[in-house]
């Protein structure tokens, strides 16, 4: 991890302060129309958690059922990340789960570039109001994003990366929870990097100011050629 480079920190606000800033932004978002799907959504799905989560989850966009009840990850993909939460000693009252885009692409197809470019901000600025010591990226959308890499998930997953906005952030790829509900080794992989989380953000509590240890475990490299098992698209 680049400890040496002289970021900027988040602005340390007291949790009713994160509260009442994201409640501002989530009216920005309620009203947001800058791209095709503001018209089609049901609900804008801003996110949902603790305002001073030390662990924010980035996912993609809201399908169907986030798009009718407006909360992040509440189908099937959502239940095995409640379990994954479980499993590290956590629920979603102690995280903060937010997708890159907020309003539903029609026929949960992927996001469009534009979408991202448009919404981007929006997540930037949850981030930087909470504030979290780690970010788990869940799929490539979120990863590339955030780690401002085209390094897809199947490469980078489990390996913490740094957050380019914030020194003391860093980044955590996962895969995307619905990439393991039907493949076992997927869900295997992601079981593990949740399990090497869990070790890391101890490791953070215990020494805030050293460096995050990366994963001492060997990388099992995609061969040259295999698309990522989810979200093929670069964007
Ligand atoms: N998949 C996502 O990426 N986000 C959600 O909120 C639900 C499913």
């Amino acid at each position: 991890m680049a400890h040496a480079r002289n970021l900027p920190v988040p602005a340390v606000d007291s949790v009713e302060e994160k509260e009442h800033r994201l409640e501002n932004l989530l009216g920005q978002v309620r009203s947001c129309h800058e791209c095709e799907l503001g018209k089609t959504r049901t609900n804008p799905v801003f996110g949902f958690g603790s305002a001073s989560a030390r662990i924010m989850f980035v996912g993609e966009a809201p399908g169907y059922h986030e798009d009718r009840q407006g909360i992040p990850f509440v189908g099937r993909a959502g239940k095995l990340l409640d379990q994954l939460l479980d499993r590290i000693g956590l629920n979603r009252s102690q995280v903060y789960i937010a997708n890159v885009l907020k309003c539903r692409p029609p026929d949960n197809r992927d996001p469009l570039i534009e979408e991202i470019n448009h919404c981007r901000s929006y997540l930037e600025q949850q981030i930087s109001i909470i504030g979290p010591a780690a970010i788990c990226t869940l799929g490539n959308f979120a990863t590339k994003l955030l780690t401002g890499k085209s390094d897809g998930i199947s490469r980078v997953h489990g390996r913490p990366q740094p957050y380019p906005d914030f020194e003391k952030t860093f980044i955590y790829p996962v895969y995307h929870p619905a990439a393991a509900l039907y493949t076992p080794s997927n869900l295997r992989a992601l079981e593990h990097d949740f399990d090497n989380l869990r070790d890391l953000l101890s490791n953070n509590t215990q020494a805030q100011d050293e460096p995050v240890p990366l994963r001492s475990d060997p990388v099992v490299e995609t061969p040259q050629g295999k698309a990522d098992p989810e979200q093929m698209g670069l964007f």
